[in-house]
């Protein structure tokens, strides 16, 4: 199965691409992910993109198409993959169809994930991260069992540069202009499936596996 999670930022897409990916079998291919990756490697590329992201803006279609193109062609991908992130313009779009035109692949459904701004602001707001294997916990709706440590591997728990207030308006106001129109592009080619994302991460979970089904 070939997935899109779409949505704005805070909406839970790591969340539940994180759960879906152990139980459909296929990888989550979160492009954020790999870009916080490249910046915390320091590469050309994550420099490059450090000060879009910091600043809430879009890292340039070119790049991400780029990690995309590259990282569906891993062996792991060959039973099919979630974006998680990807894509996020028009262009972004038209390129993966291309991408997967070449593959004699299509994709099954774009799920977005929906929730209003005042909820966005307070997830991001109280959002921390594993350092290593990128789960995302809340301080509040989603705390892990040890303060500081990943329930999953371990890792350090830290705030995204990107999810102090400044960086999370910006971040909405990118999503509004720049990613919301693919809904209607998605919607458009028949595959597009709406999900509240409002409720326990269950119940949003559940949403999700009905509307793929
Ligand atoms: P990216 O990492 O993709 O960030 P984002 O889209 O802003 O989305 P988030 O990761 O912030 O939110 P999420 O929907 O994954 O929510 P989560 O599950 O964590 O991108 C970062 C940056 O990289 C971009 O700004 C851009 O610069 C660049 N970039 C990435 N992809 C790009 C692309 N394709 N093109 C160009 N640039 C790109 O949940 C959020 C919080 O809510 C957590 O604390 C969680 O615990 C909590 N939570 C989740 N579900 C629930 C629930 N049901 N109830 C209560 N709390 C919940
Ligand atoms: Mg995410
Ligand atoms: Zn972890």
């Amino acid at each position: 199965m070939n997935l899109i999670l779409l949505g704005p930022p805070g909406a839970g897409k790591g969340t539940q691409a994180k759960r879906l990916t152990a139980d459909l079998g296929i990888p989550q291919i979160s492009t954020g992910d790999m870009l916080r990756e490249a910046v915390r490697e320091g590469s050309p590329m994550g420099l490059k993109a450090k000060s879009y992201m910091d600043a809430g803006a879009l890292v340039p279609d070119e790049v991400v198409v780029g990690i995309v193109e590259e990282r569906i062609q891993q062996p792991d991908c060959a039973r099919g993959f979630m974006l998680d992130g990807f894509p996020r313009t028009t262009a972004q779009a038209d390129a993966l169809a291309t991408m997967l035109d070449k593959k004699g692949l299509k994709l099954d459904h774009v799920v977005c994930i929906e929730a209003d701004k005042e909820e966005l602001v307070k997830r991001l707001s109280g959002r921390r991260t594993c350092r290593q294997c990128m789960a995302p916990y809340h301080v509040l709706f989603n705390p892990p069992k040890k303060e500081g440590v990943c329930d999953k591997c371990g890792g350090e728990l830290y705030q995204r540069d990107d999810d102090k207030e400044e960086a999370i308006r910006a971040r909405l106001v990118t999503y509004e202009s720049q990613t919301a129109p693919l809904i209607a592009y998605y919607e458009e080619r028949g595959l597009l499936r709406r999900v509240n994302g409002l409720g326990t991460v269950e119940e949003v979970y559940e949403r999700i596996k009905q509307a793929i089904s």
